[in-house]
């Protein structure tokens, strides 16, 4: 059977990933396999109810988020490989989960798109500002996103992880992502 797309929208807090994930999954209608709702599915919580555990604790410590991504890269293969594209939206702050996935994907050869926005700190710190007052899955406020981008493993050259801005309209950062997935198709 011919494989779907795994498409990974990987980013710090509030780089706009969730908010890229739903309009690409509108245009694709493909399903969004997201960390913060995977991960409170597994905790027994409703995804709009809000956890402040301290960063890396509780729900958000190590070993859980290791089952958390163990999760959304078994369902992304398991949808791409009965031919339907998925779209995984998930910070990835660890190489080793992007290589999780990259791996996962290369041995049942599903196409796999990685992506990475890169959105300035002014912006970040606006956006979130501003979500204090919206309904949204995510925990993230303003003292996890400072600690995250002093841990965060930010993509290397190597790694074939696409690099966008991510402080532009979101259909314009939809726009280059559908480019770049058109594009790699032709090599298959
Ligand atoms: N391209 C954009 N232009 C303007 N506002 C945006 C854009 N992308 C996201 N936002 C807004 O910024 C806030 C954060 O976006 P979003 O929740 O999608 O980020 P996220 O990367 O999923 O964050 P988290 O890591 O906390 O899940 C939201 O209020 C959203 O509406
Ligand atoms: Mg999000």
């Amino acid at each position: 059977m011919k494989r779907g797309r795994i498409i990974a929208i990987s980013g710090l807090v509030a780089s706009g990933k969730s908010t890229v994930a739903e309009k690409l999954s509108e245009i694709l209608r493909a399903q969004v396999i997201s960390s913060d709702v995977i991960r409170k599915r597994m905790a027994g919580i409703d995804p709009f109810s809000h956890i402040k555990c301290g960063y890396k604790k509780a729900i958000y410590s190590p070993s859980f988020t290791h089952r958390v991504y163990e999760s959304i890269i078994k369902t992304a293969v398991k949808e791409a490989k009965e031919g339907k594209d998925v779209i995984v939206d998930a910070t990835f702050s660890q190489k080793r989960y992007r290589d999780m996935l990259r791996g996962e994907a290369e041995k049942e050869k599903i196409p796999l798109f990685f992506f990475f926005l890169d959105t300035p700190e002014a912006t970040i710190i606006e956006r979130l500002r501003k979500r204090e007052k919206e309904r949204t899955v995510s925990d993230a406020d303003i003292s996890v996103y400072l600690k995250m981008k002093e841990t965060y493993e930010y993509p290397q050259e190597d790694e074939d992880v696409v690099v966008l801005k991510g402080d532009k309209r979101v259909e314009e950062i939809v726009e280059e992502i559908l480019k770049t997935i058109k594009e790699g198709q032709n090599g298959f």
